[in-house]
């Protein structure tokens, strides 16, 4: 998993490093396709079946656009301009262990409440991180991002939540992002893994699918955005799979 990890984390250094306007969605995917071959990878999301959408998805990232939540499809004609933000979210396995990570990155010059929003969702993720020890309850991880979100403003998306990852891309527990007394509350313990992923909107919490069965976007029109870390309980603290 460590090796997926890493192996994620650079793909999504490379892509956000060549986020600029005019380029195209597009673009980031053929980038993603070529360093996972060369890496001997599986893409996890490539052909990955999701109930909801009831279809296979077609792609090795999602790349979820200003308003687009999450499984924003990756388009020859979605052209980036200044002050969009962007989602790349990806997923490896490497002799069958998988990596799952994400980031929203800003096109040129972005708006105040745009670098906040980016701001407060990442910071969330670090809060709930370090929350990833041994004897903690996965409402230590949910109640932190929660709050910091809500506390600055912004709205949890709740349709959408982080998972178990490991031997599969989802894996027990799911990893809401918001406290509901009638989830499980499980104590987390020595080798467990978890995806950790708060989707924050700026404007009201809602989202709504689009016609093409994959793309969820803010109902209000709002940006959205979404980081992503697989976070190993160890004996020493959390540690963070897909980075350094
Ligand atoms: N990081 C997201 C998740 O863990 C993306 C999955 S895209 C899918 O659910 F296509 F694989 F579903
Ligand atoms: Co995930």
């Amino acid at each position: 998993m460590r090796r997926s990890g890493l192996l994620v984390y650079e793909i999504l250094q490379k892509l956000g490093g060549m986020v600029q306007e005019g380029m195209t969605t597009w673009d980031l995917e053929l980038v993603a396709v070529k360093m996972m071959e060369d890496a001997g990878a599986k893409p996890a999301f490539k052909n990955y079946y999701v109930p909801a959408a009831g279809e296979r998805y077609r792609f090795v990232l999602c790349t979820s656009v200003n308003d687009e939540i999450v499984h924003g499809m990756p388009n020859p004609k979605r052209v980036l301009k200044n002050g969009d933000i962007v989602s790349i979210d990806t997923g490896v396995s490497l002799a069958g262990y998988f990596g799952d990570s994400a980031l929203t990155v800003g096109v040129g010059e972005l708006s105040e409440q745009a670098k906040k929003l980016l701001k407060v969702t990442e910071e969330s993720l670090e809060l709930a991180i370090d929350k990833v020890r041994d004897g903690n309850r996965l409402f230590d991880i949910c109640g932190t991002v929660q709050e910091y979100v809500e506390g600055n403003g912004f709205s949890i998306v709740k349709e959408y939540v982080g998972h178990g990852i490991g031997t599969q891309l989802h894996e027990e527990p799911q990893v809401p992002n918001y406290v509901d007394r009638r989830n499980e509350n499980p104590r987390l313990r020595e080798g467990m893994v978890l995806a950790i992923e708060p989707m924050v909107n700026a404007g009201r919490p809602e989202a709504k699918v689009l016609k093409d069965k994959w793309t969820a976007v803010a109902k209000d029109g709002s940006y959205s955005a979404h980081f992503e870390h697989c976070v190993a309980v160890t004996a020493n603290g959390p540690w963070v799979l897909t980075r350094p």
